[in-house]
């Protein structure tokens, strides 16, 4: 209170002090108006928009979200090569630093439970139902019994979830929070988990990514999705759904009509690609949003849909591409996608300082792609310290787009005008495409030997890239080195009890379990819940196989004969 003697005004001075009370009178008198407003208001809701934090704190003081990001495949050498490209490409100092720098916290440990290497599939179970699992497990555990995942009791426990990345929705990682299966390959019936049809309904609230290939059925030529169904059964699982109540949206102009998020109708099925979406290095904004617009609109849609209720949402945003990159080797690809994935960690965490709900986001990878180093001897000699940013800032696209486009234009090639060829590969794809005039006759050679085989003509492309840039890497699969964990939250308290939790180094498994245990998850409850779940289907080989070359046969499919 202030009182006479109070030195907010000067005192002995009269008018002063009949001024000061005054005021003090006003204040006490806005104060009871405002009390008594709020108070008459029947939602809690709107008193708290009108008054943000007035009478004490968040409007729902247990609400809580939690964003959970995954970058697949970005072990630390990438994050060392995307600071350095940055530094180049944009004329800064050694002291600029990664957005996700600032929120590092510690590293996790990230081998199977068959394998000191893992694969996504085990790297996102051990996040989603917190265990141990063998390579290509999706949300079963080591006996092939379906684990409840954070996504599942999450939305049982009255939150809504979301998924949103840049590969396949039916990819490793969305599935292993969102399906059971006991081989990643099964992606019919992962899609058929994703929509609810399984023992606990519809679990998913919002998807956002692409591979809408494994939702409508193969060989439908007159599908309205496209061309490159890859379903056997004959299902059109976008229909259904959509008859079920789920809003599609199928590419880039419907998907603007969300108004990043401000138009949003639950649940959202936005299948964006019949497989991935580009690369970040060759995305064209017309035709395909960035993760960042993914993220923001996911963001945005569940913030309001949340917006009058008590629990918040689990969504998990994967930078799904980053481990392409990795697996083809491509640095200048690579490079891009870190950076986008950086920068749609910054918007997140901006738009969680401006929030009023309690808000957690970790960062993590599931493992190391590539075996990335950012040094690499040349030559017989003695090394030269140093790599080379400025290689990679000259590629201006990835070898899978290269590569797709050196096999477009062979298809349309005569044997008589080869010479036609040998020209699009010197002046197209080495020099406009990879940025490289330093080649020789034999490097054009061997490109154009290597066309039939794209798995060895990609190689060749990004080996170029790298040797010069004197990068290396050691593997086209994964690798066993720790990865980085990155956290943020918008309450200070709970900044240490994060650090406390997850600082320092880690088993992967640590990472669900922070957040099961933040989240008050009964993860138990919903493993009891999925005990009859079908979590096996015949065998067919769609989209993906658990090796190096996953990604070709969609890159294939793709091209239009
Ligand atoms: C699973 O199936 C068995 C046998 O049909 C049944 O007794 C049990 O209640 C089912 N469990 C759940 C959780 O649905």
């Amino acid at each position: 209170m202030i009182t006479e003697g109070s030195n907010l005004l000067p005192s002995g001075n009269k008018p002063g002090k009949r001024y000061a009370r005054h005021i003090l009178f006003g204040l006490v008198l806005v104060l009871v108006v405002l009390a008594t407003f709020s108070h008459n208001f029947t939602l809690k809701d709107q008193r708290s928009t009108l008054f943000p934090g007035f009478l004490g704190g968040h409007k729902h003081p247990k609400k809580k979200n939690v964003i959970f990001f995954v970058s697949d495949g970005m072990g630390p050498a990438s994050l060392s090569m995307t600071r350095s490209f940055q530094q180049f490409t944009d004329g800064l100092t050694f002291d600029h630093m990664l957005n996700l720098d600032e929120f590092f916290v510690g590293s996790s440990r990230t081998r199977s439970s068959n394998s000191l290497v893992t694969d996504s599939a085990a790297g996102a179970t051990a996040f989603s139902c917190g265990l141990k699992t063998y390579n290509g497990a999706i949300g079963v555990d080591p006996n092939g019994q379906p684990c409840g995942t954070l996504l599942e009791a999450a939305k049982l426990q009255g939150y809504l979830t979301g998924l949103v990345v840049t590969t396949r929705i039916t990819d490793a990682t969305p599935a292993s929070f969102s399906a059971h299966a006991d081989r990643r390959s099964m992606e019919q019936l992962i899609a058929q988990h994703q929509l609810g049809e399984y023992e606990l309904g519809r679990m998913v609230d919002l998807m956002i990514g692409g591979g809408r290939t494994s939702f409508y059925p193969k060989g439908a030529a007159a599908s309205p999705y496209g061309i490159r169904g890859s379903r056997t059964d004959g299902r059109d699982l976008i229909k259904e759904a959509v008859a079920d109540g789920w809003h599609y949206v199928g590419d880039r102009e419907s998907f603007n009509t969300l108004s990043e998020g401000d138009n949003v109708k639950l649940p959202l099925l936005a299948l964006l690609a019949d497989y991935d979406i580009p690369f970040e290095i060759d995305r064209l904004d017309s035709e395909y949003p960035s993760l960042k617009e993914e993220a923001m609109t996911a963001i945005n849609a569940l913030s309001k849909a949340t917006r009058d209720s008590d629990q918040g949402f689990f969504l998990l945003v994967e930078g799904s591409r980053i481990d392409h990159a990795g697996h083809l080797n491509d640095p200048a690809a690579q490079v891009r996608e870190v950076t986008a994935y950086d920068e749609t960690f910054k918007a997140v965490v901006e738009y969680a300082k401006n929030s009023d709900v309690e808000t957690v986001i970790i960062s993590t990878s599931d493992h190391e792609t590539g075996g990335l180093v950012t040094a690499r001897q040349v030559s017989k000699a003695y090394p030269d310290y140093l790599w080379l940013p400025e290689v990679l800032a000259k590629a201006q696209h990835s070898c899978e787009y290269l590569a797709r486009k050196l096999i477009q234009k062979k298809l349309q090639t005569s044997e008589t005008s080869k010479g036609n060829l040998v020209k699009f590969i010197k002046h197209e794809i080495v020099e406009a495409g990879l940025g490289i005039n330093d080649y020789t006759d034999e490097d054009i050679k061997e490109l154009e030997s290597l066309i039939d085989t794209p798995g060895f003509l990609m190689d060749k492309l990004t080996d170029m890239v790298s040797f010069r840039a004197q990068l290396g890497w050691t593997t086209h699969g994964h690798s066993a080195v720790d990865v980085n964990i990155y956290a943020y939250s918008n309450k200070d308290g709970l900044k240490s009890k994060i650090l406390d939790k997850l600082g320092g180094n880690h088993e992967n498994i640590e990472i669900g379990h922070f957040m099961r245990n933040y989240l008050g998850l009964d993860l138990k409850k919903v493993t009891e819940m999925i005990k009859n779940t079908t979590h096996t289907q015949e065998f067919v080989s769609s989209a993906s196989e658990e090796n190096y070359f996953e990604y070709i046969p969609s890159f294939l499919k793709e091209i239009e004969i």
